[in-house]
């Protein structure tokens, strides 16, 4: 028998949506005939874009021809992409990023849980609370934690609370931690941090040698023009952070798959012995070792989201979320409830009514008015008595599940 990684068995039970999943289907076989509205997981309902379905056709037909049949790509990218990439997502707003910087992928769940592998096991990780949980259980699993408390918090990991009393701002670290991820806008609270908040991470990770993971997946969904959409927009962050965008909620690609990683030539690690250590070259050897780049076609097709066609498209497919977003948001607070979010990204997370337990209240919503959503103690133990619910759904049952909160809910 082989010895099994004993990591995992510090892990909970399941990850959270296959969780939801189950719950839900478990409902729907005792209740066939529920029509369940899912504003669960921040899974998109609009299909891909006319330019981006022209361009993945094209890159098929290539595939179909010996002139134009590509074999492996380059594992960072296509040059084709990294190219637009630099110049739309920073050249545009005056971020220096080179191509040799960027390194395409099929997602940023992956590259943000795989990260933590070019650091060592001793590094000290720091997590805001609540936290997209892939951050944590990649860290888990890696063996850099202790077990869980009865609070669901691992030993070793320092949490940042970020909650409504501080404004979702979380503070700084009480210890010296070496890892820091940060999340703008925020999965699940849906709020961002403002320049001088970012400049406040920046400095202290420049101070402390440490590094910052900032998740920019739902940069897109900003609306005020006076947030960062990038880390890089603050003085001294290439030296101190990597970036991870996503391509799945910004055009539509849960289902295509296409990300990408910065990690940028200025940052340095520290080995053993006391020298810099490249981490843009570690992340590069890593890469190449296990992943062999996205498919040609896909590649194609995202080249297509910054065509002017392709900008205006996905414009109208952020919008469209957004108002979704707000007839949530208007919605819960009209029914008295404490909500944030859903201005600046595509999560609403609001107080349960009664301050009652997060997945209770996911019990009662399921039953009472057959909506699903997520609870926020999924996330952390600050996210209890919070939930989260994604404007990704389709019009028609965004209307319906605000007319159910409130039937059942108004006064
Ligand atoms: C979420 O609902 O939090 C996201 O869809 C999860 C993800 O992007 O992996």
């Amino acid at each position: 028998m082989s010895l099994v990684n004993e990591n995992f068995s510090k892990l909970k039970a399941g990850y959270l949506f296959p969780e939801i999943s189950k719950r839900v289907s478990a409902y729907k076989a005792a209740n066939p005939d529920a029509d369940v509205i899912r504003l669960g997981i921040g899974d998109v309902t609009r299909p891909l874009t006319p330019s981006i379905i022209k361009a993945l056709h094209q890159g098929v037909d290539e595939m179909a021809k010996d002139e134009t049949f590509k074999g492996y790509g380059p594992e960072q990218g296509y040059q084709f992409l990294r190219e637009a990439i630099v110049k739309n997502d920073f050249h545009s707003r005056n971020v220096d990023i080179n191509i040799d910087e960027v390194f395409v992928s099929d997602g940023s769940k992956c590259d943000t849980g795989n990260i933590q592998e070019i650091f060592s096991l001793k590094a000290k990780i720091a997590v805001t609370d609540p936290v997209y949980p892939v951050y944590v259980d990649t860290n888990v699993m890696a063996g850099r934690t202790g077990k869980a408390d009865k609070n669901g918090r691992y030993k070793n990991l320092v949490y940042l609370p970020s909650v409504a009393e501080n404004g979702f701002s979380p503070s700084l670290p009480e210890e010296h931690v070496d890892i820091i991820y940060i999340c703008s806008p925020n999965n699940p609270t849906g709020t961002v941090l403002n320049k001088s908040e970012l400049e406040k991470w920046v400095k202290y990770a420049l101070n402390n040698k440490a590094i910052i993971l900032f998740d920019a997946a739902y940069e897109a969904f900003i609306t005020d023009s006076s947030l960062p959409h990038s880390i890089y927009e603050i003085k001294g962050a290439k030296e101190c952070a990597i970036e991870f965008r996503s391509f799945s909620k910004t055009a539509g690609f849960t289902g295509l798959r296409c990300a990408y990683t910065v990690v940028p030539e200025k940052l340095m690690g520290i080995g053993k012995d006391g020298n810099k250590v490249s981490l843009n070259k570690l992340w590069n050897r890593r890469h190449c070792t296990k992943f062999n780049g996205v498919s040609y076609p896909v590649q194609k097709a995202t080249e297509a989201v910054y065509s002017e066609e392709g900008k205006k498209e996905i414009r109208g497919l952020v919008d469209f979320y957004m108002e979704n977003a707000g007839i949530i948001r208007n919605t819960l607070e009209k029914l008295g409830w404490k909500v944030f979010g859903g201005v600046n990204a595509p999560y609403i997370w609001f107080q349960t009514p009664g301050k009652i337990s997060s997945w209770n209240f996911f019990d009662k919503l399921l039953n009472e008015v057959q909506i699903v959503g997520t609870p926020g103690s999924g996330f952390g133990y600050c996210g209890e008595t919070y939930f989260r619910l994604s404007s990704f759904g389709d019009r028609k049952n965004i209307l319906k599940a605000v007319d159910r909160f409130n039937s059942k809910y108004g006064k």
